[in-house]
């Protein structure tokens, strides 16, 4: 569903016009969809219909408190990677037994936190890890649930830095060398095999190296179960890729039934990982116009959000589209849109066609509700900007912009 729609020229939310949501909270905020969220949710668990599933959504793509309340509402399980991701899934009041923790490098307090929450399992990425948890496990006297990611070697095209599944990444452990690994956490008393895990990448827009990849893992789980290592999980990860510009990604129902299908005779729970097709095009940045500039070469839009609010163009040169709140008849002209950092780099969109567009306009640059504010800095000393989430004709806070106490605070000042 597109929950962003002109109506008589003003850009909506679901049932509401974005200009009183800025003229409330302030800009630069970002401003997501209750609806979409959920649609997007539903696509996965309906696709799969009655085939045993979880679908886990990852919280790193977008970690607010209240957005993880809605998905946890609808049904969903949490994919997390971090202490605080799982601080933030169980204060969302998500159940432990529909938590997996992922992640290359997780520290004992981590691993601790989660033993004690008693998630269904972690995504186990190294030998060396999975010594920490079973010790860990002993130590608490706790039974840790394992599954193992297998690198799986799939080829998958996406941008190189979000690309996770060939064997020169970092993420994995080769098929080779799992079936030994297996054998030895069956064989301890504190771990209990559970699944077989694994995620190529992010943003893949094709249905086939997904399903390439779960033949993958799918025949690990089967030789694990000839050697008498029964799984009853496969975790398949995330990277459903979601249209930023033009891309035509995968249909999500599609796709899950074929993964469905797939798995018809084997006796499993499948388990998703999305985050970006979950809240990717549920959300949004409002932005403000500040000034319009022109030297020698080219035009600058200069608004006051900034790579520190959206980095994923400076970072991967990603394309978001950008709209006006409120659309003019009037000519078109190319600009760079940027924002106020001191970096070359501080750019969210170059070379672009837009709109008529002068100083106090409203912006949104859309499809950002994945990996938009979780990956906002306080670069420059910025405050970290406002969310509101809409919901019909309403819309709330549901973080409120950062203050110069909250930038400050944290800082030892003597004397
Ligand atoms: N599971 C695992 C183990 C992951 O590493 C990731 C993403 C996901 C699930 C969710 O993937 P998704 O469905 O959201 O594609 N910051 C980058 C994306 C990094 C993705 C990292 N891992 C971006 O802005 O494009």
């Amino acid at each position: 569903m597109e929950p962003f729609t002109y109506r008589a020229d003003r850009l909506y939310c679901e049932e509401t016009l974005l200009e009183p949501i800025a003229a409330r909270f302030g800009t630069p905020a970002y401003v997501y969809s209750r609806s979409a969220i959920i649609g997007n949710w539903e696509a996965f668990d309906r696709g799969l219909g009655a085939f045993p599933h979880l679908i886990s959504y990852s919280v790193k793509a977008n970690s607010n408190v209240q957005i993880l309340r809605i998905l946890r509402e609808a049904g969903s399980g949490f994919d997390v990677v971090s202490g605080g991701e799982l601080a933030r899934a169980l204060k969302a009041g998500g159940e432990p037994g529909r938590i997996v923790f992922s992640g290359a490098g997780k520290t004992a307090p981590e691993i601790d936190d989660a033993l004690a929450a008693g998630i269904l399992m972690f995504n186990v990425e190294s030998s060396g890890e999975l010594e920490l948890i079973e010790a860990r496990a002993r130590a608490l006297g706790k039974i840790a649930g394992v599954s193992l990611r297998i690198n799986p070697d799939v080829e998958a095209e996406t941008h190189p830095y979000i690309a996770t599944g060939r064997a020169i990444h970092k993420f994995g452990i080769p098929k080779t060398d799992a079936i030994a690994l297996y054998r030895r956490a069956a064989d301890s008393p504190v771990l209990r095999v559970r699944g077989v895990a694994c995620h190529i990448g992010s943003q893949i827009l094709e249905a086939a190296p997904f399903l390439r990849a779960l033949d993958e893992i799918v025949e690990v789980a089967r030789t694990l179960d000839a050697g008498g290592v029964p799984v009853e999980h496969l975790d398949l990860g995330g990277g459903y890729g979601i249209r930023y510009e033009d891309e035509r990604p995968m249909d999500i129902a599609r796709l899950s039934q074929s993964i469905a299908q797939k798995l018809a005779t084997a006796r499993l729970t499948l388990i998703l990982e999305p985050g970006r097709a979950i809240v990717g095009n549920a959300g949004i940045l409002l932005t403000r116009v500040l000034f319009l500039k022109r030297n020698a070469e080219k035009n600058f839009v200069i608004v006051d959000a900034g790579m520190n609010d959206l980095l994923r163009p400076a970072l991967y040169g990603s394309y978001h589209r950008i709209a006006p709140a409120e659309r003019r008849a009037g000519g078109k002209f190319v600009a760079d849109v940027v924002g106020p950092l001191c970096e070359t780099g501080d750019f969210l969109a170059r070379d672009r066609e837009l709109p008529d567009v002068r100083p106090g306009d409203l912006l949104a640059v859309m499809t950002a509700g994945a990996y938009g504010f979780v990956l906002a800095s306080n670069y420059n000393s910025r405050l970290r900007p406002a969310e509101v989430l809409v919901h019909g004709a309403e819309f709330s806070l549901i973080r409120r912009r950062e203050t110069l106490d909250d930038l400050l605070d944290a800082e030892t000042v003597r004397g």
